[in-house]
């Protein structure tokens, strides 16, 4: 019994300034199935008969004592994890965010950007609410041009002189005021006209036009400035061709078509059977817009075209309905992830 007592109150100091780890290295130390308080408590088959109550009662409080410094370490040292104040594990992995994508017309947009830029051209933009003269007559679109008819343009009800832009040309019209000459630019940007919405046709779509302005340039640097573009934009297999047209603001003017992307010319509803799709419209800057912004037509030239980024991303990316762009249904955006 004497024995018993004293290794008792000799564990009791011990395990009063236990400091060799964690609550589990003590819990396994003392109270486990090989633990101290275990091998103790199995004294009791060698303490005499009448001492055995008395044993037995220094016994249970010798274990309750270790069960309030195992609580104790538990709840001072947070199992162990001290350094990180709870029970996150800080190293492990993260959950992945939940990315967005960029909207396709963005994706073509920049894309159409950098492919000019890598030829010197810089970015112009300007109000998407134009007055009359920046979007109609400084472009040499007469007074009756259908253009201007309401059924095509949105005016503004307080003020009969302003509407919403029907193309970026208004921008360069607002680059060639300034007389920062030459000018190379390319103007992407929304615009709006009074169409009724299909899938081939919206009351908003987007354009990138592009203006280049200097002494002496000619139909073959437009040319082959366009032809680049097709190239980086759609490959080397596709092929060009330009058509006699007609736009108040060029003379001459020309549309340019390239190879059905979606049949690769033989012919199908996209192309309308004719294995050939149109991309953009283009022409030498009339001499009469130069005048308009302040430019002496007598010594400069330049050239001007201009694309809906809705027909090029339609094409690049074989989407049959306009709509689709602008009813920002996830599952048809989400199919843009990644994409650069
Ligand atoms: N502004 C014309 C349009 O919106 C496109 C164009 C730009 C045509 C420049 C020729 C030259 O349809």
């Amino acid at each position: 019994m004497e024995k018993l007592l004293k290794e008792i109150e000799k564990f009791k100091l011990e395990i009063a300034a236990f400091n060799e780890g964690d609550a589990e290295t003590f819990r396994i130390k003392y109270l486990g199935t090989k633990g101290l308080v275990k091998a103790i408590m199995g004294e009791m088959k060698n303490v005499a008969a009448e001492n055995k109550k008395q044993a037995g009662q220094l016994l249970n409080e010798f274990k309750l004592f270790t069960e309030a410094k195992y609580d104790e370490l538990k709840s001072s040292s947070n199992n162990g994890k001290k350094e990180t104040g709870s029970n996150i594990d800080l190293s492990l992995p993260a959950d992945p965010l939940p990315l967005g994508s960029r909207h396709p017309i963005s994706l073509v947009k920049n894309r159409i950007i950098s492919i000019f830029q890598r030829l010197g051209f810089a970015v112009a933009e300007g109000p998407e609410i134009e007055d009359d003269f920046h979007n109609f007559t400084a472009l040499n679109l007469p007074e009756n041009h259908p253009a201007r008819d309401m059924q095509d343009t949105f005016y503004i009800s307080q003020n009969p002189d302003w509407l919403l832009r029907t193309h970026t040309s208004s921008v360069q019209v607002r680059e060639m005021q300034k007389g920062n000459l030459p000018i190379r630019i390319i103007c992407p940007g929304r615009v709006y006209r009074n169409e009724t919405i299909s899938a081939r046709a919206h009351c908003f779509f987007h354009q990138v036009e592009g203006l280049y302005i200097a002494e002496n340039v000619s139909f073959a640097d437009l040319k082959q400035t366009l032809y680049f573009f097709v190239q980086e934009m759609f490959g080397k297999d596709v092929k060009v061709r330009f058509r006699p047209s007609y736009f108040p603001f060029t003379e001459p003017s020309a549309e340019m078509d390239i190879s059905c992307l979606i049949c690769g010319g033989e012919g199908c509803s996209v192309c309308k059977k004719t294995g050939w799709v149109e991309i953009l419209g283009c022409g030498m800057v009339h001499p009469n817009v130069l005048d308009n912004c302040g430019i002496d037509s007598n010594k400069y030239t330049g050239f001007a075209f201009g694309m809906g980024i809705e027909r090029i991303t339609m094409l690049k990316y074989q989407i049959k309905d306009l709509r689709l762009f602008s009813e920002n249904d996830v599952r048809f955006l989400k199919q843009f992830t990644g994409a650069v």
